[in-house]
């Protein structure tokens, strides 16, 4: 079960937090890795079971992700698991929002999804995975982060429209809306002693998750043991959504 030997997944945002955790998890099941990302994933690469790569990318960059793509083609071969996980998060109120900062999170957070399986999809074939790293601000209103929660919603919309749209050539699309791990886009956040009480009082088990804690649901999500669940939007939160 959860065989991923001779897959190739290929990982946005995976050179730290949970694009990591992912990539160690694929790994450890046999799939090799390509990890996308603007900061530099050699590290991660090192500590991997199967072969792996780096590409430098940012994905908002129409040009090179076609460019990294081909040559992810020419590495590998193929694509069998794409995670679109590529992710920024600066919360400001509405009021003090700039529409810069909300089309860079925006743009980051969705179109950044968008034009990366757009040039992937052409390499995967019947039995393709596609996860998308969405949150659960995607399905609950969280003041302050205007544009992230909207991203996110969209972000299921999006993963919905795969899943119709790609459902003729055999690829599945689900995505994954975690609560709140400890990665480096928390690490502020959860230092304050408020987050601390906040999840303490809210998050029924009562803890942030590790990081490693999506590589199960990833692993899942990624093996042919999933292969009638597509459009599926899991929440994996700690169960902090059950009172909200
Ligand atoms: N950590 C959480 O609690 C949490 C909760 C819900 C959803 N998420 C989502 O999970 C995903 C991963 O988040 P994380 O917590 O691991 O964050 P992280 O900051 O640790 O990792 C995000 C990665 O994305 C990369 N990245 C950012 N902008 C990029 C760009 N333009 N091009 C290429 N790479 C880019 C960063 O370099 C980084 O390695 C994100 O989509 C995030 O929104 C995280």
């Amino acid at each position: 079960m959860f065989d991923l030997k001779n897959k190739v997944a290929v990982i946005t945002g995976a050179s730290g937090g949970l694009g990591e955790a992912m990539a160690k998890a694929f790994s450890l099941h046999g799939a090799k890795i390509a990890i996308l990302d603007l900061k530099d994933g050699e590290p991660i690469i090192k500590k991997l079971k199967t072969k792996g790569k780096y590409y430098h990318l940012d994905v908002l960059e129409e040009m090179n992700i076609e460019r990294v793509i081909n040559q992810i083609k020419k590495d590998f071969g193929k694509i069998d698991i794409l995670v679109n996980n590529s992710g920024i998060f600066f919360p400001t109120p509405i009021e003090e929002t700039s529409s810069k900062d909300w089309e860079k999170i925006i743009d980051v957070n969705l179109r950044g999804y968008f034009l990366v399986t757009k040039y992937s999809v052409p390499l995967m074939k019947k039995g393709g995975r596609i996860i998308n790293i969405a949150s659960i601000a995607g399905t609950h209103a969280f003041a302050g982060s205007s544009a992230y929660n909207a991203s996110k919603g969209a972000v299921i919309m999006l993963t919905k429209t795969f899943a119709t749209e790609f459902a003729q050539k055999g690829i599945t699309a689900n995505a994954i809306c975690p609560g709140v791990f400890e990665t480096p886009m928390t690490k502020d956040l959860l230092n304050s002693k408020e987050m601390q009480q906040m999840i303490k009082n809210s998050v029924p088990l009562a803890r942030p998750a590790k990081a490693e804690e999506i590589g199960g649901l990833a692993v899942y999500l990624a093996s042919e043991e999933s292969s009638y669940m597509t459009g599926s939007i899991i929440t994996l939160d700690g169960g902090w959504t059950c009172h909200l």
